[in-house]
């Protein structure tokens, strides 16, 4: 049983703020107004009647799986990315596993990622029968920092994935100059970075391959399970092509054993709607995410997400970090505001990793972002009130403001 105050009770209530003092806060613990986490209906609402005309269009053409609708999407994603192709697939995991399973990836190999990432990354790895191993991140970035590759690179080293995390990219003129000495491939996972640029360049193009994930809630979403391979090698392209769809190049004659990742129809109808959009969602997100950044400005108490020279940060994720963060999470969920965090476990210290034999302490600044990140609501139709009230009742529990 919760021994929280009901969320609408007005009382005074104590608030441990994290100067560690304790303080009375006389706010009303009553939430002054309800910000979700995130707001798809609010942000499909404007475009409703262009998804019903598409969807009917789908149903009256029969292209359920595979067919026009898609063709038309790869078209549009790879051009909008600057690259030559686009594969579109079931999801990003399939989108990451194709990938490295046509780039021949697979028992006794080993692949270098970061276990501060969703676990997909890692999943797709293990699913090709090959070996993750992990390196830590930059502690401002939070993304793979290219110094540690030295120490983990082995004979059986084959490829490197770099997570773009929560919209940032990773430091990639240093991974790729790293992955050309040693002959090895670079996947991007630009799972979370739909639009986001380094250094003038969009996420997804700089490695061998770039792979992203249109699950509903990301910055590009679908209306289900979505993904696509972004690439300019066209033989990477049609072992891709092929692999996804059972491995056949042509109805019944296959010359590979693939699988079923193919994207549907209506997920590519819709995704070329909504990527009209991106550039516009994206700048909103930014916007308010400059509007966090100001309102905890100068704090101790919290550290604001941190933007790369080389960076165009597209924000999927808002993450802070603050001290006693699961502290900090129920006094704003009591606030009404929906928030999440973005790992609470890294991957090297899940359960269904223990086989690979790695100990709390192996990755110090990836296991303290995980105790210490809280997403807070970013999403394009955030209002500046909603904003606003979120930075005050986090700057009221981290004892940024004395609300006595
Ligand atoms: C970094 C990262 N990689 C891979 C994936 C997997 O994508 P999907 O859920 O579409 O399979 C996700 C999805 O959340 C992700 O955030």
């Amino acid at each position: 049983m919760s021994s929280q105050p009901a969320p609408d009770r007005p009382t005074a209530e104590r608030v441990k703020i994290l100067t560690g003092a304790t303080r009375i806060v006389s706010a009303s613990t009553k939430p002054q107004m309800k910000v979700p986490f995130l707001d798809l209906k609010a942000h499909h609402a404007p475009l409703i009647d262009q998804f019903d005309r598409v969807i009917r269009k789908v149903i009256e053409s029969s292209s359920f799986a595979g067919g026009p609708f898609v063709e038309e999407f790869e078209e549009e994603f790879a051009a909008y990315c600057g690259s030559l192709y686009s594969i579109g697939v079931g999801n990003g995991t399939d989108a990451l596993w194709l990938t490295l399973v046509a780039l021949g990836i697979g028992p006794g190999d080993e692949v270098i990622t970061v276990p501060n990432t969703f676990f997909a990354t890692a999943e797709a790895i293990t699913y090709c029968r090959a070996q993750p191993v992990f390196v830590d991140v930059d502690e401002e970035t939070f993304t793979m920092n290219p110094a540690e590759l030295e120490n983990s690179l082995t004979q059986k080293t084959k490829a490197i994935i770099p997570v773009h995390l929560f919209g940032q990219p990773a430091d990639m003129d240093a991974i790729l100059e790293f992955a050309r000495a040693h002959g090895l491939f670079v996947i991007e996972d630009a799972a979370q970075a739909h639009g986001a640029e380094y250094k003038g360049r969009k996420a997804g193009t700089l490695g061998d391959a770039g792979c992203f994930s249109f699950y509903p809630g990301k910055n590009l979403g679908a209306f289900g399970e979505a993904g696509a391979v972004v690439t300019n090698d066209a033989e990477l392209r049609e072992k891709i092509q092929v692999l996804r769809d059972h491995g056949q190049a042509r109805k019944y004659y296959h010359t590979l054993v693939g699988w079923n990742c193919r994207m549907d129809g209506i997920q590519a109808a819709i995704l070329s709607i909504k990527l009209r959009h991106l550039e516009e969602a994206n700048l909103l997100r930014r916007e308010r995410a400059l509007q966090y950044n100001q309102a905890f400005g100068g704090t101790d108490a919290i550290a604001t997400p941190f933007e790369a020279d080389y960076a165009r940060h597209v924000y999927h994720v808002y993450a802070i970090r603050v001290q006693e963060r699961d502290e900090v999470r129920r006094y704003l969920e009591q606030k009404g505001i929906g928030c999440a965090v973005h790992y609470p476990v890294p991957i090297h210290l899940q359960e269904a990793c223990r086989d690979l034999g790695y100990r709390a302490g192996a990755f110090p600044i990836a296991e303290k972002l995980a105790e210490e990140f809280l997403s807070l609501p970013i999403f394009p139709e955030l209002t500046e009130e909603q904003t606003e009230y979120v930075a005050r009742c986090v700057s009221e529990v981290t004892g940024m403001e004395a609300l006595v």
